[in-house]
């Protein structure tokens, strides 16, 4: 017996990174894994790589057509939806002109990066109530960040979406819990986690290596966190493990976020 036997899962942005993570543990704990991604053929590469228990569906969560057809589609096929992973979200580091800083922000930059993470966010736990309501149990899982609970200047339109992430997942459990729908909806916040996202931020070759020493001696633990580490909490939260915990948040960071070391660089650093 594995901790999600007989659950249908719908996992966004689960190409790559910390969502194909989430989709391998899910299936490796029995669960039927929808492997959805902006990037379709990524999608299908996963979802042919994790065989019977996972299908591929492009999805780009920004979209609200695209959500009500996923939806549709989840309701023939599976007449509903026993756990979601909002996890898809962008930087707008490589998506993006930028720039991202508080004071020069493009704001068609801003909106593209509130569009992914903040818009897909809500309107994937919009299908996910309709789709749980009616099931024994539903659960749902939003990807903030660090970013969520402290400024980044050079990242303001992410840093604000992930804490809009946050306080929606607040607002989601709650309302579950006064409809009286069996669904709880938690946040997993990470930081430094290895994944495709920093490529963009830690350049190549020898650079890489320095800019990942400079990272790694920021973090209480001393290293990157591994996607898998990720998926193991998101396990939790999309199990019976945590039936009691609603409208509450997880932060998986190294340690980064124990202590205070409030200064930021300064551009003359
Ligand atoms: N890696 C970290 O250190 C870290 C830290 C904090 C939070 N997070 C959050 O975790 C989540 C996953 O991050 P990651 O590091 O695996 O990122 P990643 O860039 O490695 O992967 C993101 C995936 O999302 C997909 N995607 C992008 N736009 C999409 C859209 N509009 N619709 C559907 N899919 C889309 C991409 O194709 C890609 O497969 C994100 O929400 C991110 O903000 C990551």
């Amino acid at each position: 017996m594995t901790l999600l036997d007989n659950k249908t899962a719908l996992v966004t942005g689960a190409a790559k990174g910390i969502g194909a993570a989430i989709a391998k543990a899910f299936v490796n704990e029995g669960a039927f894994v929808l492997v959805t991604d902006v990037d379709a053929d990524g999608a299908k590469a996963l979802a042919t790589e994790l065989g019977e228990q996972a299908a591929a569906l492009t999805l780009d969560v920004s979209d609200p057509e695209a959500w009500a057809a996923a939806e549709a589609a989840v309701r023939e096929r599976f007449g509903g939806l026993d756990i979601l992973v909002n996890n898809a979200g962008i930087t707008g580091f490589l998506e993006t002109p930028g720039p991202h800083d508080p004071e020069h922000f493009d704001l068609e930059s801003w909106r593209k990066v509130q569009a992914v993470n903040v818009e897909g966010t809500a309107l994937g736990c919009q299908s996910a109530i309709r789709l749980m309501k009616d099931r024994p149990s539903g659960a749902i899982i939003n990807l903030s960040s660090r970013s969520g609970v402290v400024g980044i200047p050079a990242a303001a339109a992410y840093a604000a979406s992930k804490a809009a992430i946050l306080n929606h997942t607040r607002t989601v459990a709650l309302y579950c819990a006064e409809q009286g729908y069996p669904i709880r909806c938690n946040a997993i916040l990470p930081a430094a986690v290895m994944t495709p996202m920093w490529d963009g931020m830690l350049g190549t070759g020898e650079a890489r290596d320095a800019a990942i020493a400079g990272v790694e001696a920021g973090i209480p633990m001393g290293r990157f966190g591994r996607p898998e580490e990720v998926a193991d909490t998101a396990v939790f939260l999309a199990s019976d493990k945590s039936s009691y915990m609603t409208g509450g948040d997880i932060h998986l960071d190294g340690g980064i976020l124990a202590g205070a070391q409030a200064r930021p660089e300064r551009a003359e650093d």
